[in-house]
């Protein structure tokens, strides 16, 4: 993608974000997050692109992959007043859907604009389709990666905000905050598989459910780049303490830390 191109994209997400901004507040403050997190998204792109030694042209496709992956929250939230997809519509589609309205990929490159297409399409899924290959699932591959990453960012200062003054927390809780945590949630996880939505039922199943992801993670620049923020523990450490979690906690960190002695994927 050429630099001119990133710059008529990003300006025009700029004023299309804009126009969702008015006198709600509840839908200021939530796609306010939206905001920073596509710009966040985009410079995890842009670091992730130099591990793996793009060319400059990609690392500009995959900054703008970044930027828009969730364009489609926007006309989401303002229609359904929530993020979850199961109880609104698939923010994924809705996304590619916003972007050919706008026409906005109509003077791409056609290839360039199928993987744009394809890696929003498939960053939501709990699994990218098996017969995604070639570049498309390269790009899909690294918005998978760098949306968790910023992610595990975003829920471990949101739960320091809630925590520290529950009555004035703005924004909605995925669960409710009851003390316990479902036991098929923790089997899943011992025995290597990620979580489905549909088995959490409070707000830690959804904590160990995101510290699953570590499974889902394509590249090990991604894990070591985690690593170096420390979000698994800070996330880890917003859960209770007892035997079951620690157990979990050891069995995830030991399938992280194989793959980085490995280096697989990078
Ligand atoms: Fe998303």
């Amino acid at each position: 993608m050429k630099k001119e191109e990133f710059i008529k994209i990003r300006a025009w997400f700029l004023s299309y974000t804009r126009t969702f901004q008015g006198s709600d507040q509840l839908v200021n403050a939530h796609l306010g997050l939206k905001d920073r997190h596509a710009g966040r998204v985009a410079r995890e792109m842009v670091e992730l692109a130099a591990d793996l030694n793009f060319s400059e042209s990609d690392t500009i496709l995959a900054r703008a992959i970044g930027l828009l992956h969730d364009v489609g929250r926007y006309e989401q939230f303002k229609q359904y007043r929530t993020f979850n997809d199961a109880k609104s519509v698939d923010h994924s589609k809705l996304g590619v859907k916003v972007l050919d309205e706008n026409r906005m990929l109509e003077t791409l490159n056609p290839a360039e604009a199928n993987i744009i297409r394809q890696s929003i399409l498939f960053h939501g899924l709990l699994e990218i389709p098996e017969n995604l290959n070639g570049r498309a699932a390269v790009f899909a591959k690294m918005v998978r990666d760098t949306d968790k990453v910023d992610i595990f960012r975003v829920v471990i200062e949101r739960w320091r905000e809630y925590k520290a003054d529950p009555k004035n927390f703005k924004l909605q809780l995925d669960f409710p905050d009851l003390p316990g945590y479902s036991n098929q949630v923790i089997d899943e996880l011992l025995n290597g598989r990620r979580i489905n939505y549909q088995i959490m039922r409070t707000l830690n199943d959804s904590k160990l459910a995101q510290l699953g992801w570590v499974y889902d993670i394509n590249f090990a620049a991604t894990l070591k780049r985690m690593q170096q923020r420390k979000l698994f523990e800070q996330m880890a450490a917003t859960l209770p303490q007892d035997e079951t979690i620690e157990k979990v906690l050891r069995h995830l960190q030991s399938y992280m830390n194989n793959r980085l002695k490995n280096n697989e994927n990078l």
